[in-house]
Formats: structure tokens, C-alpha cells, sequence
């Protein structure tokens, strides 16, 4: 088994539909961000202010090269998918499942967020252009789900009957 990797805009679903799917697949899951902040001591939002974001960028990558080899569910950052070395370690390592939401729906769920420092003090269009920016990078994917009106239950299970 190899891992199943979940990529996607912030607030597309990625740790929501990683833990049903865990559940669903009787697999592990861990998160990078997670995974990251463990390693660190520190809250993802402090590690953009105190070392910027090229410095997390880099962590990311980390991350992914200590998480090679992990048989389960691999839930990523919204960024993770900007680096091309990232892109191709996730490709050649595993499954990658690109959960697409529509960007107003997207902005919708973000609306009141202050933990994701990449948006904070962002208008809606500036969020929708960075969408439209990664979103070339988020096409390099095994396959795509959309998430953008559908429950956790059927999500997973169109992943599970593409699998
Ligand atoms: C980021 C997304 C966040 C987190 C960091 C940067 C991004 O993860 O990694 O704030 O660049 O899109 P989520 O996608 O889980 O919110």
C-alpha cells in the first residue's frame, strides 16, 4: 500500500474528508501542518511570523520527505502544491487526490477565519486569484473530487469507488 495523498484550496475539506476517509479505509491519517507543529512546538500562524513563509514552505517539504514510505492518509497544507519538488515526491510517492471547491464557496467558509495567515487582511478577489493561481498545480493530481455541495459521506465515497 502506498499513501494517499490529499491536496486542495484552504477550506476545500482536506482534514474533514481525511479523517472520514481513515475511518472508511480503516487507515492511519496525519496531517502535515499537524505533523509540523508537532515537530516545532509552534502554531503554524507563529512559524509565518517568526521565520516567513519561504521557512514553512521549506518545513513543508520536510515533511513530506520524513512522511515517505507512510502507509495511510497523507492531508496536506493548501500550499503544498507550489513547490514542483513537492508535487512530483507526492505523485511519485502515492495517490493524489485533488478535493476541488469552488472559490465563492471556498471564501464563504474562510469569511471568519483568523488561524490561516496566508488570508488574513485578504480581500475576495485576492483569495480568488490566488485560487486561480495554484489551481494549474492542483491539476497535477491522480484524480479530482469536487466537494464543493456534497456531504463528507458522499465525497468519500465516490474516493473510495475511484480508488
Ligand atoms: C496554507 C494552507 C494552510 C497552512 C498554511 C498555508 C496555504 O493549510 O498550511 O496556513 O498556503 O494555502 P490548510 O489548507 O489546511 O488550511
Amino acid at each position: 500500500m502506498t499513501a494517499i495523498y490529499l491536496t486542495g484550496f484552504m477550506g476545500a475539506g482536506k482534514t474533514t474528508i481525511g479523517q472520514a476517509l481513515s475511518i472508511a479505509l480503516g487507515l492511519d491519517v496525519v496531517d502535515t501542518d499537524t505533523y509540523i507543529e508537532q515537530k516545532t512546538g509552534k502554531k503554524i500562524r507563529d512559524i509565518f511570523v517568526e521565520s516567513g513563509e519561504k521557512a514553512f514552505r521549506g518545513m513543508e517539504t520536510d515533511a513530506l520527505k520524513e512522511l515517505s514510505g507512510y502507509e495511510g492518509i497523507i492531508t496536506t497544507g493548501g500550499g503544498i502544491v507550489i513547490k514542483e519538488e513537492n508535487r512530483k515526491l507526492m505523485l511519485k510517492e502515492g495517490t493524489v487526490i485533488f478535493l476541488y471547491c469552488e472559490p465563492s464557496e471556498v471564501i464563504n467558509r474562510l469569511k471568519e477565519d483568523r488561524t490561516r495567515p496566508l488570508i488574513l487582511n485578504k480581500t475576495e478577489s485576492d483569495i480568488a486569484k490566488m485560487f486561480q493561481e495554484r489551481l494549474p498545480f492542483y491539476k497535477e493530481n491522480t484524480f479530482e473530487v469536487n466537494t464543493t455541495s456534497k456531504t463528507v459521506e458522499n465525497i468519500v465515497n465516490e474516493i473510495q469507488s475511484r480508488l
